[in-house]
């Protein structure tokens, strides 16, 4: 279990306030000027060194990406860091946690990152229904312009640096890092083809990189202590500390810091009481936010929680936000309750995505109450097929999967319900 003293959130339950004054005494903003001093070149390889990778789902190394931004202006053109905020992944709400209890790490993190790659400003685009996280994230960037820690000579570094906030207005798909460009763009946020990277071509036509709030918010612990500390949690490719947010049937739920690769056991009996039931009534996980495929209990249970891990298992890390099912979960309603969560946030762009998740839902309904032939399984399949990898961008195959997974490990499930069905059926007609 991860020691306290290796905790880089450590006011993730809000024991202490978020204020300035009392993050400053958690160690935030201690001499960032210094942090800042070292130059760009050698903060981006201390990201690489550490091993951090995106902590939004997709897991792309985080100083790799920061080195694609040029170190020249072209043109005149500005550079700029969006970080991603739009936390909308079912069963993920860590992101949550970090701006409503420390939201000073995001800050300082936002100006160290924007900094290394040459930025001139942040632009923070939070979830619209985050309605007082905003308002505490707001205040927090106040008080920092109010004591020079960003802004004009940001921290007495030399170095101007703004941070604005952006509401989002509900759409799941604005947190697709193309699309959240085009909505700060004042644009319908609809996800655009890539490449063009946005380091490349972002906001505004200029060369921007999109983080996610965890990956920023570890980047000044990581400065402070060093890569190889940071890197000294986890395993070869899975390294540092990790946000794990555990929902369903465990008896304590939570969110928790923990070392990356903790063996899914640790994880659920040292932080959340176990499951509901007991070991023995655990049905199946989605570890990594609704866009990965579950894994059923047999499977999981000894599973290091990192990228390759649940990878080797067909599935993936995501977010970290796992989701437990037990014995008494109908687990073909949850996946179809999933794929209609895809269909309603799909924005209609592509026709793989936009008629393929109304397809994949319409066929999970049938399949949920059984009324459907034996071989609209390997249908459905195929289907799932067309969409994944056919798509502008990944929801095509955050709709796929979970129902993949589903066909995948619970078949036998979905035959008998359409022979019960049948049978009633029969019976009725006799
Ligand atoms: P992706 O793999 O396409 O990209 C990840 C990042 O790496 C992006 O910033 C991308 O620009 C960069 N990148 C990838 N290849 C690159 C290259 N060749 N050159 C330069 N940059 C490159 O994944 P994507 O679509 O950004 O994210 C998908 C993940 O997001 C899913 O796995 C899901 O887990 C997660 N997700 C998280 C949500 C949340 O609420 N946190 C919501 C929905 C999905
Ligand atoms: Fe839009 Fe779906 Fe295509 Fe993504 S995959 S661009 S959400 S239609």
């Amino acid at each position: 279990m991860l020691a306290d003293k290796d905790r880089i959130f450590t006011n993730l339950y809000g024991f202490q306030p978020w204020s300035l004054d009392a993050a400053r005494k958690r160690g935030d903003w201690d001499d960032t000027k210094a942090l800042i001093a070292r130059g760009q070149d050698n903060i981006i390889e201390e990201i690489k060194e550490s091993g951090l990778r995106g902590r939004g789902g997709a897991g792309f190394p985080t100083g790799l990406k920061w080195s694609f931004m040029p170190k020249e202006s072209r043109d005149g053109r500005p550079s700029f860091l969006v970080i991603n905020a739009d936390e909308s992944e079912p069963g993920s709400c860590k992101d949550r946690e970090i701006i409503r209890h420390d939201p000073n790490k995001l800050i300082e993190g936002a100006l160290c990152a924007g900094f290394a790659m040459r930025a001139r400003a942040a632009y923070i685009y939070i979830r619209g229904e985050y309605i007082r996280e905003a308002e505490t994230l707001q205040s927090a960037i106040d008080e920092a312009y109010d004591a020079g820690l960003i802004g004009k000579n940001a921290s007495g570094s030399g170095y101007d640096f703004d941070v604005f906030m952006h509401r989002g207005a509900g759409a799941y798909i604005c947190g697709e890092e193309t699309a959240m460009i085009e909505s700060l763009e004042g644009k319908k946020g609809q996800p655009r083809l890539k490449p063009p990277f946005p380091a490349g071509a972002g906001l505004y036509g200029c060369p921007t990189t999109v983080n996610n709030v965890e990956s920023i918010a570890v980047v000044p612990t990581i400065l402070r202590r060093g890569a190889s500390w940071f890197a000294s949690f986890g395993r070869e490719n899975n390294k540092g500390t990790k946000l794990f947010q555990i929902s369903g049937h465990v008896n304590k739920p939570c969110v928790v810091e923990e070392a990356l690769s903790i063996p899914f056991s640790e994880l659920i009996e040292k932080h959340c009481g176990g499951i509901t039931g007991g070991k023995d009534n655990l049905l199946a996980v989605i570890p990594g936010g609704s866009s990965v495929p579950l894994v059923p209990a047999e499977q999981i249970w000894d599973a290091p929680m990192d990228f390759d891990g649940l990878k080797d298992l067909g599935s993936g890390l995501g977010t970290a936000g796992v989701i437990v099912m037990d014995k008494s979960t109908d687990i073909v309603r949850a996946i179809s309750r999933l794929s209609y969560f895809y269909k309603h946030e799909s924005c209609g762009q592509c026709t793989p995505c936009r008629e393929g998740t109304g397809w994949m839902w319409r066929m999970m309904e049938r399949l949920r109450t059984g009324d459907a032939a034996i071989e609209e399984i390997d249908m459905l399949q195929q289907v799932t097929k067309q969409v994944e990898g056919h798509t502008i961008c990944a929801l095509g195959d955050a709709a796929a999967w979970p129902i993949q997974g589903l066909i995948r490990h619970f078949r036998p499930e979905l035959e008998r319900r359409i022979h019960e069905h049948n049978a009633k059926f029969a019976e009725a007609a006799e």
